[in-house]
């Protein structure tokens, strides 16, 4: 298969499908890899980097777009991006097409074959190709919280893991699914005093088995809540009703009685936000204070740290790309109900029914789709 990369274009996007060494797969598996010029060098992969393991460079995204029988990308196509796909071509992406109705028209206009990354399901739950972004964010919202501490950033001048002779900072974690573990895994590290709310009591006990009596624990109540909050140098909100908007569970005189100088990360801000006071932030303007209370709530964290959210992105997606690549798309999809899951547009047919069901479009089973 002539599997091809154009150069990602939506603003401040520096991620890239396929890293030299998922392109070196590709190769070994049999596959011709076209990799449009400088497509990684916003991360430091060179176009030496990509002809070193056996892919060609290519000079336009028109070229990737009119050879390749696959497209691998990062974001949704642009408009400009859609045109140039064809009927059968397959596009394996993050989509979102739900609440993008333009985007949608574009593609079943296309004809093109559209997987997206965030519906491929994973035989033991959840979303496989969402997960690592997650646990990226849920990283750095330790690092984003505890620079906001300093004093220049408006913060209350505390250092996380405090010194000897003088305590650590108190981190509050709403949520305690995958970004809420990966901030508690790093705020512990750093010294700091760690509570994790949520209203699963298996989330919670799974939090004492995985980081022992040096995590405190509490069930989600608006007391709780209230207390936790109110006593807080640092609030990392990581909470999530699949299929939702974020629960509201900070409400602003919550944020009015936290301390002065204290921290809100608000990493559910993709899905609404957790706190009342929030609203979108990017990585240019990060930040705002409400009541001297400094909220970060960028929309798109895993964008700063675009190289390792790369490569934690091809970990996940390669090996459906080398699937897909293997045996062909049809047998693919046919073989793995998972990666079916994936199939949001087929040569003109809506075939995810939450999509056909936002945007009003007729539905159709994968299944029936590609005749199986
Ligand atoms: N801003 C970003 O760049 C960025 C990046 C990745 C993920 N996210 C977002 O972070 C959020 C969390 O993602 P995740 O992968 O950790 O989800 P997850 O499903 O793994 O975890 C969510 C947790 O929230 C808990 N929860 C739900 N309602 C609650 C309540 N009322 N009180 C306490 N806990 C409650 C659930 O029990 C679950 O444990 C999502 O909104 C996701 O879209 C944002």
């Amino acid at each position: 298969m002539l599997i091809g990369v154009p150069k990602e274009i939506k603003n401040h996007e520096y991620r890239v499908g396929l890293v030299p060494t998922s392109a070196g797969e590709l190769v070994h598996n049999g596959h011709e890899v076209i990799i449009e010029t400088n497509a990684g060098s916003g991360i430091d992969m060179t176009d030496a980097d990509y002809e070193a393991v056996g892919a060609k460079i290519v000079e336009t995204a028109d070229e990737v777009f009119a050879r390749a029988d696959m497209v691998i990308k990062v974001k949704e196509p642009q408009a400009e991006e859609r045109k140039k796909l064809r009927p059968g071509q397959i596009l394996f992406t993050y989509l979102h097409l739900a609440p993008d109705p333009e985007q949608t028209k574009d593609l079943i206009e296309s004809g093109a074959v559209c997987i997206a990354y965030e519906t491929v399901t994973s035989p033991t739950g959840g979303l496989p190709l969402l997960a690592p972004m997650s646990e990226v964010a849920g990283r750095m919202s330790i690092q984003a919280g505890a620079s906001c501490l300093e004093k220049a950033q408006g913060g209350r001048g505390v250092l996380l893991g405090g010194v000897p002779g003088v305590p650590p900072a108190d981190v509050v974690i709403l949520g305690g699914g995958i970004v809420g573990t990966n901030a508690a895994m790093m705020a512990l590290g750093l010294g700091a005093c760690v509570t994790i709310v949520d209203r699963s009591a298996d989330v919670l006990r799974r939090q004492v088995v995985q980081f022992g009596t040096d995590v405190r624990t509490m069930f989600s109540t608006r007391t709780a809540v209230e207390t936790l909050v109110a006593g807080a140098d640092l609030v990392i909100g990581g909470v999530l009703i699949p299929g939702a908007a974020a629960p509201k569970l900070v409400t602003c005189e919550m944020v009015a009685s936290m301390k002065p100088g204290a921290v809100v990360v608000d990493v559910a801000i993709d899905q609404g936000g957790c706190f009342e006071t929030s609203h979108a932030t990017t990585h240019s303007d990060p930040t705002y204070v409400v009541d001297d209370v400094v909220h970060y709530c960028v929309a798109n964290m895993p964008g700063g740290v675009a190289r390792t959210s790369t490569f934690a992105l091809n970990n996940v997606t390669l090996p459906f790309t080398l699937a897909l690549a293997n045996k062909g798309y049809k047998q693919a999809l046919a073989d793995d109900p998972h990666l079916r899951e994936g199939l949001n547009l087929h040569e003109g047919r809506v075939t995810y029914q939450p999509v056909a069901e936002a945007l009003g479009h007729d539905y159709v089973t994968s299944e029936k789709a590609l005749g199986l």
